[in-house]
């Protein structure tokens, strides 16, 4: 079944015994308890554990939804139109498809962004960085206890100008930005020496990434470093397992720069697996624009996602004329 309405109704319920607010978005309700997430629909329900749950909602409200669909599990997940966003419960799995229980509702960007801003903010307590490696935090369980809104809201680091340049962010310094990062220890620190012409110094630059990637504090974060008219290096740290499921509406390209990351890839709209990619240091893939995937990384690790952020790109796959594979062997 699918509705569209932009004007999709919402509300806040006071919180329930364990302290938590239920949500309403049109037909959709989420609530949780001390262990888990709920979501019903009228033809379904639906449970997570509640820290999966929160650290898909979070790359989905940071990300503004992302590219193509973020899969929350092969149940739950959202659609970008860029402009509105399906919320979906069961429309890209096979099982729930043939049963008739799916579920689509089209909802316009704002309200739906405010609407998981205020999940994420109501079930995130002082102990839970959704973004941070399981190691690295504490519990996403138990009855509300406080907050941690500067967790759910920072900001990702953006260079203002190329890092190394004057002006550039303090993200490679100890004493004002972040340290580095304890399964890093052994990523060298030093800097490439740059000898400009004269009255070039403030123009040229250089810096080592993997000193920089070294001090990233998330996981599972991809940060634009570099802007080519459409072409974007988003660079990342990796650790445990990728939060969502992402199904691509573009292809995309992964450069494995240290460590390892295994793939399970999927068809994007049936979850039939299609692959299980291990990806080593220096391995370089194409994720083609027809499936969805999950990395699972044993170590942290650093992966380079290379966009392509023409929004010209999902019409294009969607009606033929441009191929799901990005590249012919
Ligand atoms: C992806 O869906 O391609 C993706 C998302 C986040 C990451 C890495 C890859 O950190
Ligand atoms: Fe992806």
């Amino acid at each position: 079944m699918t509705t569209s309405d932009t004007q999709t109704p919402t509300s806040v319920r006071e919180p329930n015994e364990f302290g938590y607010r239920s949500f309403t978005l049109g037909e959709f309700l989420f609530s949780r308890d001390e262990y888990f997430a709920y979501v019903t629909w009228p033809t379904g329900r639906h449970v997570m554990s509640a820290d999966a749950f929160l650290r898909a909602m979070q790359r989905d409200v940071a990300w503004e939804f992302f590219y193509g669909i973020v899969n929350f599990d092969g149940v739950l997940g959202t659609m970008n139109h860029y402009g509105t966003v399906d919320l979906f419960a069961g429309r890209y799995n096979d099982a729930f498809r043939k049963a008739e229980l799916d579920h689509v509702e089209t909802i316009d960007t704002q309200i739906i962004r405010d609407v998981f801003a205020a999940i994420l903010a109501d079930w995130t307590n002082e102990s839970f960085d959704p973004f941070a490696s399981p190691e690295e935090t504490g519990s996403a369980f138990g009855p509300k206890k406080g907050d941690n809104i500067a967790a759910i809201t920072r900001h990702r680091v953006t260079a203002r100008r190329m890092v190394s340049l004057p002006g550039d962010e303090p993200l490679r310094d100890d004493s004002n930005g972040h340290p580095v990062n304890r399964m890093f220890a052994d990523v060298a620190q030093d800097e490439p020496e740059v000898h400009a012409e004269p009255g070039f110094e403030d123009e040229v630059g250089s810096f080592s990434l993997f000193a920089y990637l070294s001090r990233s504090p998330v996981t599972w974060n991809p940060s634009v470093v570099s802007v080519c008219r459409d072409s974007l290096y988003c660079p990342t740290t990796e650790e445990y397992i990728l939060p969502i499921i992402h199904g691509n509406d573009r292809a995309e390209w992964f450069v494995q720069l240290s460590d390892e990351i295994i793939w399970d890839v999927e068809d994007r709209d049936t979850g039939r697996k299609r692959a299980k990619v291990i990806m080593k240091a220096g391995d370089v893939a194409a994720m083609p624009s027809d499936i969805r995937h999950q990395g699972y990384s044993p170590k942290r690790s650093m992966l380079l996602v290379w966009e392509n952020a023409s929004l010209k790109i999902p019409e294009l796959i969607s009606s033929g004329k441009f191929p799901t594979q990005p590249v012919e062997f």
